[in-house]
This record gives C-alpha cells, structure tokens and sequence, in this order.
C-alpha cells in the first residue's frame, strides 16, 4: 500500500493463527498483511467461520497470534507482557463486540466511565465527556439504567460510547449491528460513523452486509486465511 509508516496506527506483518482443536492443528489465518492509516475505515467481510473475530481478536491484543507481527501505534505487541498489552488496549483502543458485552451489574453511565477508571483518566472533564457522547447517542435518559433495562439498540449505543469515551486511536467493530433488526442497525451504524469521523479515529469493521462495508474506504475480503482486497 506504501502508505507513509508514521501516519500508520496498525501494522500486521504475516500473521498466522492457528488453533489446536482435538489433537489436529486448525489454521484460520495464514498470512494476514494489513496497514491502517490515521483515521482510515476499513471493512472486513467474509462468511461465516471464515476468521473475522479471530484476526480482529489477535490485532486488538485479545489474543496472541501463532506467528507474526502486529505494530499497533508503534509498540510491537510481541515485546509486551499481557498486563502492557492490556494497558495499552486500555488508551489506544476500542472494541466493539456484536453482542454488546456491557457489564451487567453497572449503568450506562457507569460501563461506559468503566475504561476512564481502568485507565486512571477519571477528571470532571472525563466524565463530563461520559455525559455528552451518550447524550450524542440519544441516551440522555437512559445514564441510569441497567443492560437489562435496554433495548439492544440502546445497548450498542452505549457498548460505542464505551468504546470511544478514551478518545481511541482505533476502533475494531465485530458485526456491531449484526444482531439489530435493520433499521435499528442503520440508525447506529449513522451515528456511530458520525462520531468516528469527528474523533477521527481510525475504524476496522467486520460485517457480512456489503452495504455496512460500502461506507468504509477500504473494503478486504478474509477468505481461505488470506486477506483480499475487493
Ligand atoms: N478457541 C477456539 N478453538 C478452536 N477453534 C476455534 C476457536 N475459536 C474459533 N475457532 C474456529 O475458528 C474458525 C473461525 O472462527 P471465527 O473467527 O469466530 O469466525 P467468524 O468470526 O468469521 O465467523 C471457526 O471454524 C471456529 O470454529
Ligand atoms: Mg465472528
């Protein structure tokens, strides 16, 4: 792609990852080259099984790949422990899951100051910024509720503002609006690239729907381990 290597917030080099399943060695990915530059959407598509949470999982840190190499705003995540990985997911990155993964016993207000308190970035400031995205994300009336008292719209609302409130460099998005009805999906999907382009953090986006993928700038195909461009 030849993009300037300063500019690029992720970097993954021949990655491999291969699980180990009943004795017999499963390959999933075979060879994932992949940059991203500052404030650049990439989607991700590919069927069913084909690798999408496993490569989004391994570039954000979630879990280590069999070989290769990631480069996430410059730390080769090869050369840090587990705690180091976690604390540098913690500022520099936002992970959106299709099942929102909200803390159940917390508010929306609190889920989504939680990554402020893991992170020790808890300031008036903060928490103020806590108030206004989820307000942004229609939700004003909604700080005190609880996962359960949600519809999952409004869960995924919150699972974004969870996932920006620490002004991310990047954001992974497993199928964010895979479980919604298709209405509900679009209006998330409007607001939460809305906030992406304001925040200018960069977004990688899996999805089986080319219509989410049609509003990335990059657009790859996982298929048989390998990426393809589309
Ligand atoms: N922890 C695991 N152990 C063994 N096999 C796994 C594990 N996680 C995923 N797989 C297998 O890896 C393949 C890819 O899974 P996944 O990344 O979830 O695909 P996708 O998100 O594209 O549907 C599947 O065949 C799945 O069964
Ligand atoms: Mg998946």
């Amino acid at each position: 792609m030849n993009k300037d290597i300063d500019s690029l917030v992720l970097i993954c080099n021949s990655l491999h990852k291969s699980y180990v399943s009943a004795d017999t060695l499963l390959p999933i990915l075979q060879g994932i080259n992949l940059e991203v530059g500052l404030g650049e959407t990439v989607s991700i598509v590919g069927s069913s099984g084909s690798g999408k949470s496993t490569l989004l999982h391994v570039l954000a840190g979630l879990d280590r790949p069999t070989s290769g190499e990631i480069i996430l705003d410059g730390h080769v995540l090869s050369g840090l422990n587990d705690d180091q990985v976690c604390a540098l997911r913690n500022k520099k990155l936002g992970f959106i899951y299709q099942f929102h993964h909200l803390l159940p016993e917390f508010t929306a207000y609190e889920n989504v100051v939680m990554p402020l308190l893991i992170g020790g970035n808890v300031s008036p400031g903060n928490k103020d910024f806590a108030r206004h995205i989820l307000e942004r994300l229609g939700l004003a009336k909604r700080l005190l509720h609880y996962p359960a008292q949600l519809s999952g719209g409004e869960r995924q609302r919150v699972a974004i503002a969870r996932a920006v409130i620490n002004n991310p460099k990047l954001i992974f998005a497993d199928e964010p609006t895979g479980n919604l009805d298709n209405h509900t999906g679009s209006q998330v999907l409007e607001i939460f690239f809305e906030l992406q382009k304001e925040l200018k953090t960069s977004l990688v986006i899996v999805t089986h729907d080319p219509a989410i993928a049609a509003l990335t700038k990059y657009r790859y195909r996982l298929k048989e381990g390998s990426l393809y461009s589309e």
